[in-house]
């Protein structure tokens, strides 16, 4: 079998499973087993696969039909224009995620507040690794209460040349933090589990059957851990400093509500698909 005989099989194959991306999944599989990127692909479509590579991209094409997600099988996510590295460890990192990064620069390049943030539910470091990578004198802490996790965070670092700037906790919320941070640091990103538990079972198999239940499971409401993180978030972030919290669409009232008038300004953004997805909390200037 040649590549291009490869992919249309392997394309046939997924679509007959209801694997709805199965374009793109064959294409990234076969790219795994071949060594061969998109444009590679293309370019040889008579080049005959090996022996080997054939059972390697029947293995993957039978796990893909499971439900396991394309990001496992291959390793990786890109993310930010980034390439991370994933495991079951951690949560795929999401496009929609992106939004929360792209607030975080706009407010880091006020020029209001320090360069140091925190990321709480750090997992592969997406949102952290990106912002060391695109603000240069950027230094960051990372918290997960995963110790798998960190690891997978610790190799991102390395893997975008960041490490330097990225420092890894683990510890359930913001309780392992140096202590010396208190009232210093300019920002928090949070994009910690915020479905509500009688929601996970509702989840796309993808997603329940095999991301880790940690990074999803936000209790009753979602809230819970938002909840449990503003009295020390409040304590680490300097007057002025934000605390940005992940979403999703129809938690929006519910998570400004959440915060005292007296001592937090919350404001509410949606993604590009109009849907709720960011409150980025203000700790006030006086409190
Ligand atoms: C939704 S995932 C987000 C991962 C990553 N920040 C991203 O955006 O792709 C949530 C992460 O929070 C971590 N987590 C869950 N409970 C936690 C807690 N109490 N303290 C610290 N981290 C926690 C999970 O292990 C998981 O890595």
């Amino acid at each position: 079998m040649n590549v291009q005989g490869a992919l249309k099989v392997g394309r046939v194959y997924l679509r007959e499973r209801g694997i709805g991306s199965c374009d793109i999944d064959a294409r990234v599989l076969l790219s795994r087993v071949t060594g061969l990127d998109h444009t590679g692909i293309l370019l040889n479509g008579d080049r005959v696969l090996s022996g080997g590579e054939r059972e390697d991209y029947s293995r993957l094409l039978e796990r893909r039909a499971e439900g396991e997600p394309v990001a496992y099988l291959v390793g990786g996510k890109e993310f930010m224009g980034l390439d991370f590295m994933v495991s079951p460890a951690v949560l795929i990192p999401r496009p929609d995620t992106e939004l929360m990064v792209e607030k975080a620069i706009e407010l880091l390049k006020e020029g209001k507040i320090n360069l140091l943030v925190v990321d709480v539910g750090t997992g592969s470091g997406a949102i952290a690794i990106s912002l060391a990578y695109l603000v240069p004198e950027l230094l960051v802490h990372c918290v997960d209460i995963s110790a798998d996790a960190l690891e997978v965070a610790a190799k991102n670092a390395e893997l975008n040349g960041v490490a330097q700037r990225v420092k890894l906790h683990q510890g359930n919320l913001l309780a392992s933090l140096p202590q010396e941070l208190l009232d210093k640091v300019g920002l928090i990103t949070a994009n910690l589990p915020y479905i509500p538990t009688e929601d996970i079972h509702g989840l796309m198999p993808d997603v329940k059957n095999y991301e880790p239940h940690l990074a999803l499971d936000g209790g009753a409401d979602g809230l819970d851990l938002y909840r449990q993180i503003l009295p020390a978030a409040q304590a680490f972030l300097q007057p002025g400093g934000h605390l940005l919290m992940e979403i999703g669409p129809g938690q929006g009232e519910a998570t400004l509500a959440i915060l005292p008038e007296e001592t937090w300004q919350g404001k509410l953004y949606h993604d590009l698909a109009n849907r709720e997805r960011l409150v980025v909390a203000t700790k006030a200037l006086a409190v």
